[in-house]
């Protein structure tokens, strides 16, 4: 494979997950790039990634994106935030092609966000990671957080079977501690959770 295979523009652009999270934004791609052809790839025997340890986590990222690559993608969409925190500096430096991550979207929901107060939900590994708190840092100083890790809701999202009174029950107590703390305002900060919100808009991460 010679190094700038991917500047064929008729190739397909790929993207991966844990598993069907990466759906979510697979969906909106479509609706913005109708004419791009996809490969999506899910690495459902080994999700959920939120509770492994960024070792393994990254092992399997760099799996998923060999796997893209082989297939000659143009371009790669880490259609995860959990991935991307775990791994997407080292995607980079080896592929060279154009690799977008996803990371939890505090920007957009801080100027949604009124008093102050911000939920994040997200996996316990994106919570933990370095990119996440270097971007709290640097973008969220001031504001008052509440953060929550569900693998429970990625698990839930993964069985297909959530619209039943099991489910809301669960996803009512998972979202108990924001609705405690006043947030106003929360970041699905994994790309699992928009499949619980049905919006008209098409961006999905930060909701108010
Ligand atoms: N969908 C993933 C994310 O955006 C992670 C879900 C998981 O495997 O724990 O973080």
């Amino acid at each position: 494979m010679t190094k700038a295979y991917h500047k064929d523009q008729s190739l397909p652009i790929g993207l991966f997950d844990s598993g069907i999270g990466g759906l979510s934004l697979l969906k909106a791609l479509r609706l913005e790039l109708p004419k791009e052809n996809y490969i999506y790839l899910a690495d459902t025997r080994h999700a959920p990634y939120g509770p492994q340890s960024e070792e393994f986590i990254a092992q399997r990222v760099l799996a998923m994106a060999n796997f893209l690559v082989q297939k000659k993608v143009k371009a790669m969409l880490v259609a995860c935030n959990t991935a991307t925190a775990a791994a997407v500096k080292q995607l980079r430096e080896i592929y060279p092609i154009p690799i977008i991550g996803l990371e939890p979207a505090l920007k957009p929901a801080i100027e949604a966000c009124k008093n102050k107060r911000l939920g994040v939900l997200a996996t316990e590994a994106t919570l933990q990671s370095e990119k996440y708190k270097n971007l709290k840092q640097k973008v969220a100083k001031d504001l008052y957080l509440v953060e929550k890790g569900s693998k429970e809701l990625v698990e839930l999202i993964e069985t297909g079977d959530y619209q039943n009174e099991q489910a809301r029950q669960l996803i009512e107590s998972e979202l108990a501690l924001f609705k405690l703390e006043e947030i106003d305002t929360l970041v699905l900060g994994c790309s699992h959770f928009p499949f619980f919100y049905q919006k008209k808009s098409k961006k999905s991460s930060a909701i108010r």
